[in-house]
């Protein structure tokens, strides 16, 4: 029986949503890593890529997941680019009880999701997003990393919702298929 749910995808993929509604249904808790990495190093994610780097914010991200993979009844979102670091996907397949769930969507779809949500007050900066002439790259090289995960669940015109008792009714199934 899985004692945590990670879920994972580009960004804009709606992770941080529905992980919330996810969690709230499940009466678990619910940790953003991103919010978790900002918290602790008491910066925004692009202040890090700014003046750190990227490698050194994924070595961040790294330490950062590997104290949540001990928590129970936990929904974990991770950062669109958490999968490209070998180490996480070593510490998510030898993690017991945890379940992957990738939110799938096409690029096009994912682009004008960040995009909207960038017009928000307060919104976080995005700095890969930043990089479009990598953008489809970067996504074309994730896209088997996601697609390795436990379960995926098309997001693609489903509001957060529609995904979270998708992602229920998997689970009734699985759960049921068990006992
Ligand atoms: C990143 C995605 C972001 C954040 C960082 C890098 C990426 O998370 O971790 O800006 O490389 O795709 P979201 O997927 O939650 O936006």
């Amino acid at each position: 029986m899985p004692q945590r749910i990670v879920l994972t995808g580009f960004m804009g993929a709606g992770k941080s949503t529905v992980g919330l509604h996810l969690a709230a249904a499940l009466g678990w808790s619910f940790v953003d890593l991103d919010v978790e990495i900002v918290r602790a190093e008491q910066k925004s994610i692009a202040a890090i890529f700014e003046e750190i780097g990227e490698s050194a914010f994924r070595r961040i991200e790294h330490l950062t997941l590997a104290q949540f993979l001990h928590q129970t009844n936990l929904v974990l979102a991770l950062g669109g680019g958490a999968v490209e670091t070998e180490a996480n996907r070593q510490l998510l397949d030898e993690s017991p009880g945890t379940l992957v769930v990738y939110l799938q969507a096409p690029l096009d779809v994912l682009i004008a999701r960040c995009e909207q949500q960038q017009l928000q007050p307060g919104a976080a900066h995005r700095p890969v997003l930043d990089r479009r002439l990598e953008l489809t790259e970067r996504f074309l090289r994730r896209k088997p990393l996601y697609e390795s995960a436990h379960w995926t669940v098309e997001t693609n015109n489903f509001d957060p919702a529609e995904i979270v008792k998708r992602i229920l009714t998997q689970w009734q199934q699985h759960t049921a298929s068990r006992l």
